[in-house]
């Protein structure tokens, strides 16, 4: 795995120092009452774990499987609900935790259907924005970090469907790519 990263854009440590201020920055402005966190898989996954240990106040956790890229480079500009049922949001303040916001699509799909669904208000929290025109206008309301228009592995995020146990955020060689 080490030899298909051509470099690494965030560290571990620096994904750490700035979770504790985002979990900080969470506990401080979320309303009062349980806090319902919604994980989207799979990329979320590692993150979300991560970030949610730090939150000090009550909070349920759902997940929902949601997916557009199918493993590649591109959005494929259609978010696919996977799951069958639907978490129970109504009158709940949902704290929406994606590793991504890049086209926009998927926060804007999701934030969409928990606010059809009844939830009170939906706060977005993402890992990475990346630094581009969106599809859908959309930002978090939480954002991890800024980062290039570039495709990024690692801490989650997956090429193919690897690479999601790399404790950083990285960019992956063009063998890497072009091997798939
Ligand atoms: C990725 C990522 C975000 C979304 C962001 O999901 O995890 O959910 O794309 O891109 P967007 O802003 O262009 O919608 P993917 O479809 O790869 O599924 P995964 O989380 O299972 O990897």
């Amino acid at each position: 795995m080490k030899q298909d990263i051509a470099r690494v854009l965030i560290d571990e440590k620096v994904i750490e120092k700035r979770l504790d201020v985002m979990a900080a920055q969470i506990e401080r402005e979320f309303p009062e009452g349980t806090l319902l966190a919604i994980i989207l898989l799979k990329g979320a996954l590692v993150f979300a774990a991560d970030l949610l240990r730090r939150v000090e106040r009550p909070l349920e956790i759902e997940c929902l499987n949601v997916s557009s890229y199918h493993g590649g480079t591109e959005s494929s500009g259609k978010v696919d609900f996977l799951d069958r049922s639907f978490p129970e949001v109504k009158g709940r303040h949902v704290l929406l935790l994606d590793d991504i916001l890049d086209t926009g699509r998927t926060l804007h799909a999701v934030a969409e259907r928990l606010r059809e669904e009844g939830a009170e208000a939906v706060h977005t929290c993402v890992l990475l924005s990346k630094d581009r025109p969106r599809v859908e206008e959309v930002e978090a309301d939480y954002t991890g970090f800024q980062i290039g228009d570039e495709f990024v592995v690692g801490y989650g995020l997956d090429y193919m469907g690897r690479y999601r146990n790399l404790p950083h955020v990285a960019v992956l060689t063009p063998e890497a790519i072009a091997r798939g």
